[in-house]
């Protein structure tokens, strides 16, 4: 057995109220040491079984947990796989992830549940944990069978990438998801409404003459859905939140007692509708980039906790889908290996502060789904990041673990890094030179 000391590191865990230079002991899986010269005797053992992280301006966060990924396998594995999409979530901190059933066929029976599962476990990297679907084929009309789809390990259900736009679907799904608590995970989008809608409606899309898609159609979708939900007693999860309307009801509702959630994803903390204006096919996206006032109505939510969590929406397209019209380009942005360096970024600007971003990764994410949050807790297992929040890198391909490249930050210095990612004690990333 090989010890880890993370030494002089500064470890910060909002579910414990730390944040302190401290030494952290890894062994056996577990952490097993956490304080002020934790690891001194270890230190001084000098054996070769003992590894030193020597980590002065370094961060230890516990690990996080992604609700909202695309890992395109089964299906379209030329954009992403298993294994490259797992890579990638170790690669951004992720030591779990929840991934998207819009794959090819639709994860929406046990057998493909089961292979999912089971290729994700033989990568032995972050840990994957299917969502279902909540309609067979995606198509919105019969329900799968949410038990079997438990059972072969979906922690949700979700449509996502399709609305589910019948009000008795909806209800039906609430009621049989709720009777195993699974939570129901909607992609708020009334389709009549959004039809040929490359962006966000407003001045921006007027401008460039292109068909937008209202904020009205994600904050009609939530409004009847809280209702429903309200009315079932079930567990609602919102995906992508990205408009002050349907923030300002999910907040309605929790101070009812709705037994909602939701989450945000980093680019629509950081991007608006102004980022189309230079028809950059990466910035097409549903829901859409909105204007500044929804921007930073969602940094205000995600900081008071109206927001649960942050969730990436990792989406990747290949070059065929990306590299034409905005008209004919697939909507959606890679976002795992991005996470750190946005949110670090807006940590640094005063936009959102550290224990809530921290808390809205790892913690909130892994109760939503049922998780055992990663925490760093003398006891618990070793599931955690270390991130150099100072280090700039490229957004090149031989930096990035995704099969593609759909990220208008491609190219672009950014700044925060995740240096080493540990799943129960296992190293399953870690930048060479780095740590
Ligand atoms: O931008 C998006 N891309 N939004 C979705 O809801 C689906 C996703 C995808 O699958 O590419």
């Amino acid at each position: 057995m090989t010890a880890l000391v993370l030494r002089n590191v500064r470890a910060c865990d909002p579910a414990r109220e730390l944040d302190a230079v401290v030494d952290v002991v890894v062994e056996d899986g577990r952490i097993t040491r956490l304080g002020r010269g934790a690891g001194a005797e270890l230190l001084e053992a000098r054996s070769d079984r003992v590894r030193v992280v020597e980590g002065a301006g370094m961060l230890v966060v516990p690990s996080f947990v992604d609700l909202h990924a695309h890992a395109r396998e089964p299906g379209q594995e030329y954009k992403e796989d298993i294994r490259s999409a797992l890579a990638a979530a170790a690669a951004g901190g992720f030591s779990d992830v929840c991934v998207m059933p819009n794959t090819r066929p639709v994860n929406d029976t046990r057998a493909i549940a089961e292979m999912i599962v089971e290729k994700g476990r033989a990568c032995g990297s972050a840990r994957i944990h299917p969502i279902g679907a909540i309609t067979v084929g995606q198509a919105g009309e019969a329900l799968t069978e949410m038990a079997d789809l438990r059972d072969a390990g979906c922690v949700a259900v979700s449509d996502d990438g399709r609305c589910v736009t019948s009000s008795a679907v909806m209800r039906r799904a609430l009621e049989y998801a709720g009777t195993f608590d699974l939570p129901v995970i909607q992609h708020a989008e009334d389709h009549a409404l959004t039809e040929g809608a490359l962006m966000h409606e407003g001045a921006v899309s007027a401008r460039l003459g292109v068909r937008g898609w209202p904020r009205v159609a994600e904050d009609i979708i939530v409004a009847r859905d809280l209702i429903l939900a309200e009315y079932t007693g079930s567990r609602y999860h919102l995906a992508h939140i990205s408009t002050e309307g349907a923030i300002r009801l999910v907040r309605e509702a929790k101070a009812r007692g709705v037994r909602v959630t939701c989450e945000v994803t980093p680019h629509h903390l950081l991007l608006t509708d102004e980022s189309l204006l230079g028809w950059d096919t990466a910035c097409r996206v549903n829901p859409p980039l909105r204007e500044r006032g929804d921007r930073d109505a969602l940094r205000a939510a995600l900081a008071d906790g109206t927001i649960d969590c942050v969730a990436t929406d990792h989406a990747p397209h290949s070059a065929l889908e990306k590299d034409c019209e905005l008209e004919a380009a697939a909507p959606g942005m890679i976002g795992l290996e991005l996470c750190v360096p946005i949110l670090l970024g807006l940590v640094e600007e005063g936009a959102l502060p550290l224990p809530r971003v921290i808390d809205a990764l790892t913690r909130a994410p892994a109760r939503i789904v049922g998780l055992e949050p990663p925490s760093l807790r003398e006891g618990a297992p070793a599931c955690l990041a270390v991130l150099d929040p100072g280090r700039v890198w490229r957004v090149e391909a031989a930096r990035l673990k995704t099969k593609s490249a759909n990220t208008p930050l491609y190219g672009r210095e950014v700044k925060g890094r995740v240096l080493m990612t540990l799943v129960a004690g296992r190293v399953v990333h870690e930048v060479e030179g780095g740590a």
